[in-house]
C-alpha cells in the first residue's frame, strides 16, 4: 500500500497542529518534516522545538529529512524531540555508516537521501542498514519545484537492487509530487509519496490528501 507523507513545510505555520491533524484525516500515514540550515541547502527552516511542539499533536510517525551539514551532533536531540525516523543526505555525510548506526542506535528509523545528481551507486554499500532511501526528485531546499522525472529510472534500480540483494529497504520520493507525477514514480516502485504543495498549497489539505491517495490507490491496481 502506498503512504503519503504530507510535508508541513508547505502548511501554514501559525496552524501546524490543525494542518497536520487534517492531513492526517485525509489519509496522510507519516509526518515529514524539513529540517534545513541555510548550509547544506539555501533556506532555513525549523529544528527540535518545533519537532516537539508536533509530536504533542500528532500520534503518526515524524519523518525529519535532515537537510544539514554534520547531522551527527544533533541526531540525539531530534529523538529526543520526538523524531521517529531520521533521513540525512549521503552529500552532507563524511562517515556515511557511522553516521546511519548513530541514527538506529537511538531508536529511530535511518534513512539515506540522495539528491538528483548523486547516483545511487554510492549507497551500495549502506543499502543493508537502511530502513529507508528518499530519492530527492527536486533539487532540496524548497517547496513547489518541478519534479526531476530521472528520479523515477533510480526509483526503478532500487527496487530492482533490493529484490536482487535481498534487502528490506523502503523507497520514499520527495519533491513535486502530486497528481501530475505520481503515476511515475509509483509505477517505478516508490512507496511512500512526501508531498507539500499538493497537500498544503491550495485547497483542503484533507481532500487533497483523499485525492492523492486515490490516484496512487488506482495506479497500484493497474501495475498487478
Ligand atoms: C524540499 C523538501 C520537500 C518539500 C517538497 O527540499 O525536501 O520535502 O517540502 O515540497 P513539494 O511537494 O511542494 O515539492
Ligand atoms: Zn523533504
Amino acid at each position: 500500500m502506498i503512504e503519503l507523507a504530507p510535508s508541513i513545510l508547505s502548511a501554514d505555520f501559525a496552524h501546524l497542529g490543525e494542518q497536520v491533524r487534517a492531513a492526517a484525516e485525509g489519509g496522510g500515514t507519516v509526518i515529514h518534516v524539513d529540517v534545513m540550515d541555510g548550509h547544506f541547502v539555501p533556506n532555513i527552516t525549523i529544528g527540535p522545538p518545533v519537532v516537539r511542539s508536533l509530536r504533542k499533536a500528532t500520534d503518526l510517525p515524524l519523518d525529519c529529512h535532515l537537510m544539514i551539514e554534520d547531522p551527527d551532533q544533533y541526531i540525539a536531540e531530534f529523538v529526543e524531540a520526538g523524531a521517529d525516523w531520521i533521513s540525512v543526505h549521503q552529500e552532507a555525510c563524511r562517515h556515511l555508516n557511522r553516521t546511519l548506526h548513530l541514527i538506529r542506535s537511538h531508536g529511530a528509523q535511518a534513512g539515506v537521501v540522495i539528491n538528483p545528481a548523486t547516483p545511487i551507486e554510492t549507497l551500495s554499500e549502506v543499502l543493508d542498514i537502511v530502513d529507508y532511501v528518499l530519492v530527492m526528485s527536486v533539487n532540496p531546499g524548497f517547496g513547489g519545484q518541478k519534479f526531476i522525472p530521472a528520479a523515477a529510472h533510480k526509483i526503478r534500480r532500487l527496487a530492482d537492487l533490493r529484490a536482487g540483494r535481498r534487502l528490506h529497504y523502503r523507497i520514499e520520493v520527495d519533491g513535486g509530487i502530486g497528481l501530475d507525477t505520481l503515476a511515475e514514480v509509483v509505477r517505478a516502485g516508490a512507496e511512500i509519496l512526501v508531498a507539500g504543495n499538493a497537500v498544503f498549497g491550495a485547497g483542503d489539505p484533507t481532500s487533497n490528501a483523499r485525492k492523492l491517495l486515490k490516484a496512487a490507490a488506482e495506479v497500484t491496481l493497474q501495475k498487478v
